[in-house]
């Protein structure tokens, strides 16, 4: 019998954007260590120095970075900081993970649909400037409305308007504060981002 080539499958490589606690790196982490995804971090870039997510990233022994917009002149600035992170890493694509972060140009045209972005809400609702964090599970509460969720989608030039690749709805319940529906939504999230990229990445 002829000896059977080996499949040979080719990780992605993914960087990750992250402001805060990193919980869906852990996510995205945690599901490239046990095979669920075919694909590798291999730098974890932070808006602020302060990320809880860093440390999950320095646990996982993954390059970190700070890319504070402070630091720079302007965000075209942080961004070409960024790309020339990214490229050097040969990232193919660049998660945006609880990044508070808007993307210019200069990002997204070098990375075409190859930027992926999860927002805890059902967009197009509650997204855009100041739907972030508690604002968008106090407007869901506010708005009386009896459903929320999260939603992965591709970045573009404007805020939470790109192109959606998967969303999924989470039961507002009696009682709900927003604090306690960001945390049901959250937790939702982690599973989410998983699946939305096995399904960008054909897996
Ligand atoms: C998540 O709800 C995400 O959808 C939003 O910010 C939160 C980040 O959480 N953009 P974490 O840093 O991944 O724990």
């Amino acid at each position: 019998m002829p000896k059977q080539k080996k499949r040979r499958t080719v990780k992605k490589r993914l960087v990750a954007l992250i402001s805060g606690g990193g919980s869906n790196l852990q996510a995205v982490m945690d599901a490239c260590g046990l095979g669920n995804l075919d694909s590798k971090v291999v730098a974890v870039i932070s808006s602020n120095y302060e990320a809880g997510g860093l440390l999950r990233a320095k646990a996982a022994k993954i390059d970190t970075f700070v890319c504070a917009l402070g630091d720079f002149a302007s965000r075209e600035e942080r961004d070409a900081k960024i790309l020339r992170i990214a490229k050097k890493c040969k990232a193919d694509y660049l998660l945006l993970l609880g990044y508070l972060g808007i993307c210019s140009k200069i990002l997204i045209d070098a990375y075409p649909k190859k930027i992926i972005n999860i927002h805890p809400a059902l967009l197009p609702k509650y997204g855009g400037a100041g739907y972030f964090g508690l604002n968008v599970h106090k407007a869901v509460l506010d708005a009386g409305d009896k459903v929320s969720g999260a939603t992965v989608h591709y970045v573009d030039e404007g805020t939470d308007t790109g192109e959606i690749i998967m969303s999924r709805e989470v039961a507002v319940l009696d009682g709900d504060t927003a604090e306690s529906l960001q945390e049901r939504v959250l937790g939702m999230e982690h599973e989410l981002i998983v699946e939305a990229l096995r399904v960008v990445f054909g897996e």
